[in-house]
C-alpha cells in the first residue's frame, strides 16, 4: 500500500473512493458544510434533515457517484463536534469508515486532510487512521479472510510535508507490526521464536540484534529471570536491538533504554491463574513487542540519539522444576527477592533487564509491561499507567504521549510503596499488600531503575482490546509504539 500527498483539490483527484470530515452542529442537526453541500447538490443537508448522516463522531455516510467529483464514491467521515476534534480522535475517524470500506472494493483512496489545523499532524492522523485500519489479525485462518483491496492513498493537504507523510507511515505500519507479534499465541510465539522474529525484523530494517541465551544469562548471573522460567520447557532469552544514530554520538548525549516484557504465556507458574480468560496471557509480551515496533519506526525516523531495546523473554509454567512461593532468588544488580507470587513474574525478569540496561550504558530508560490487573482497576482500558523516579523525564514521556494521541496518566510510585515491598528473609519481597498493587509493582522496578531517570508504562489495560471497535478488531492495539517513536525523536 501507497501513501501520497497531493495539493489537489479532493473533488480534482481520481479514486475508488473520496474521504472528509464533516463535523457535527451543536444542535446536532445540520452539518450546514457548505462545502460538503455544493459538491453533494445538497445532499449533506439533506441526509442531515432525516437523520441519515449528522457529522456524529465515528458515524459515516457513502455518496455514491457524486456529481461534482472524479472519484466514484464519496464518503463522509463523522468527527463529532468542531472544536472539539483531537488528531487523535480523527484518525479514529477515519479509522472507522476504512474498517467497513476495507473489503468493499476500493483500490485506490483520496482523503482530505482535517483544515484549520498543522497540516502535518492532519496528515499523520490521516495515515494513521487508514494504516491501522487496515491491520486483521486473521493470518491463522486457512479460509474466509476479508483481504484488503486497498493499493493507494492520496491525501490532500496543503502546507503539509513528505516527512510527516513518511514518519506516518513508518510509525504506523511498526505498530501493525507489533501487533501482529502481541496477537500471535505461545504456542506459536515462544521465547525462542520471538528472538528469531526479532533477528529477523532489526536486520531488515538495518538494526543490530543480538539474543543472549540461557547458558549467557546464567553467567551474567539473572536469577530472578531465570526464576520465571524454570518452570517452562522453553528456553528463556534476553534480546537486545540497538539503534546507532548516523553522526557521532558526543559524550552527553542521552542513551534512550527501552525495556519491554515479553512473557510469551503467563499461566501464573504455581501461583497458577483462574482458567477463565487465561487464553489472553499470550499477550503478556505486548511490551516487548512494543518496544520492538517502537525501534521499528526509530530505525526509520532516525533520530540522532542511540536507542537500546531490551527485551527479556520467558514463558511463566508450573512445570516440575518451577520456582516455588518463597523461592528466594538473586538478581544480577544483587539484590535478593523473595518470590512470594510466582504469578508476579514480569517485574522478575524486567529486575534483571532494567541492570542489564544501564549496563549496556543506556542513561534514560521507559519500560513497558502488562504488568498488573490492578492498573486495570484503577484507570480502565483507555489509559495506560504511567510512573516516573524522574519529574523532568516523565513529562517528556508525557508530551511524547499527547503528540502521539495516546493516553497515558501519571501514578504515584516511591518510598512509601517500597515501604510495602519489604520481607523479613530477603531484600525485597516481589509483591505487597492487595491495595495499591500497580504502584507497588512499579516500586519494585523502581528500586532496579535506581537513579537513572526511568519511566515505567503499565500497559495491562491498554495493550488488548477485549471487544471490537469502530476501527480496530480484538486483539492487541500496538499501544506505546507512537509514543516511543516520537519520544526518541523529540530526544534528537
Ligand atoms: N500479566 C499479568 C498482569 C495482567 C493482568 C496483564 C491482566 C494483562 C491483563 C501479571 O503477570 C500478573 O499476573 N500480575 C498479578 C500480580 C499479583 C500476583 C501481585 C496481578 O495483577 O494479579
Ligand atoms: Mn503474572
Ligand atoms: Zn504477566
Amino acid at each position: 500500500m501507497r501513501f501520497k500527498l497531493t495539493e489537489l483539490a479532493l473533488e480534482d483527484i481520481e479514486a475508488d473512493v473520496a474521504m472528509g470530515f464533516v463535523y457535527e452542529t451543536e444542535n446536532g442537526h445540520i452539518p450546514g458544510d457548505k462545502f460538503w453541500d455544493s459538491i453533494t447538490d445538497g445532499l449533506a443537508t439533506e441526509m442531515a434533515a432525516r437523520g441519515e448522516f449528522r457529522g456524529k463522531f465515528q458515524s459515516n455516510a457513502v455518496i455514491h457517484r457524486p456529481q461534482r467529483m472524479r472519484s466514484g464514491r464519496l464518503v463522509l467521515v463523522g468527527a463529532g463536534p468542531a472544536g472539539k476534534a483531537q488528531t487523535a480522535r480523527w484518525s479514529d475517524c477515519v479509522g472507522s469508515a476504512w474498517r467497513q470500506l476495507r473489503t468493499a472494493g476500493a483500490g485506490s483512496v483520496a482523503v482530505l486532510a482535517p483544515y484549520g489545523v498543522d497540516p502535518d499532524k492532519a496528515v499523520r492522523a490521516v495515515v494513521e487512521g487508514i494504516a491501522l485500519a487496515e491491520y486483521e489479525p486473521d493470518v491463522h485462518k486457512s479460509s474466509g479472510r476479508e483481504t484488503s483491496s486497498l493499493q493507494e492513498v492520496t491525501i490532500s493537504a496543503t502546507g503539509a510535508t513528505q516527512r510527516a507523510l513518511d514518519h506516518a507511515v513508518a510509525t504506523a505500519t511498526a505498530q501493525n507490526r507489533a501487533r501482529e507479534l502481541a496477537n500471535e499465541p505461545g504456542n506459536l510465539l515462544t521465547p525462542t521464536v520471538l528472538a528469531a522474529r526479532a533477528a529477523e525484523l532489526a536486520s531488515a530494517a538495518g538494526l543490530e540484534c543480538e539474543v543472549l541465551d540461557k547458558a549467557q544469562l546464567e553467567s551474567l548471573g539473572m536469577g530472578a529471570l531465570l526464576g520465571v522460567a524454570r518452570g517452562s520447557v522453553e528456553a528463556p532469552v534476553m534480546i537486545v536491538v540497538r539503534y546507532r544514530p548516523d553522526a557521532e554520538v558526543q559524550p552527553e548525549t542521552a542513551h534512550l533504554g527501552l525495556v519491554g516484557k515479553a512473557v510469551t504465556f503467563d499461566t501464573g507458574g504455581i501461583s497458577i491463574k483462574p482458567s477463565k480468560d487465561m487464553h489472553l496471557m499470550k499477550h503478556d509480551m505486548a511490551g516487548g513487542a512494543a518496544m520492538l515496533g517502537a525501534m521499528l519506526a526509530i530505525a526509520a525516523l532516525r533520530p540522532s540519539i542511540p536507542v537500546t531495546a531490551v527485551i527479556p523473554s520467558v514463558e511463566n509454567m508450573p512445570g516440575g522444576a518451577a520456582q516455588r512461593p518463597g523461592d528466594i532468588v538473586k538478581s544480577r544488580s544483587g539484590t535478593t527477592v523473595e518470590v512470594l507470587n510466582t504469578d508476579a513474574e514480569g517485574r522478575l525478569i524486567l529486575a534483571d533487564a532494567l541492570t542489564y540496561a544501564k549496563e549496556l550504558g543506556c542513561t534514560h530508560l521507559v519500560d513497558a509491561a502488562t504488568l498488573t490487573g490492578a492498573i486495570v482497576v484503577a484507570l480502565g482500558t483507555d489509559f495506560t499507567g504511567l510512573f516516573s523516579n524522574d519529574a523532568g523525564w516523565r513529562d517528556r514521556v508525557v508530551e511524547a504521549s499527547k503528540e502521539a494521541g495516546e493516553r497515558m496518566w501519571p501514578m504515584p510510585v516511591g518510598g512509601e510503596f517500597s515501604q510495602l515491598l519489604k520481607s523479613p528473609v530477603a531484600d525485597l519481597a516481589n509483591i505487597g499488600p492487595r491495595w495499591g498493587g500497580a504502584c507497588t509493582a512499579a516500586a519494585f522496578l523502581g528500586h532496579f531503575a535506581g537513579d537513572t531517570p526511568w519511566v515505567h508504562l503499565d500497559i495491562a489495560g491498554t495493550a488488548w482490546y477485549e471487544a471490537k471497535l469502530p476501527h480496530a478488531p480484538v486483539g492487541a492495539s500496538g499501544v506505546a509504539v507512537a509514543t516511543l517513536a516520537r519520544l526518541a525523536m523529540s530526544l534528537g
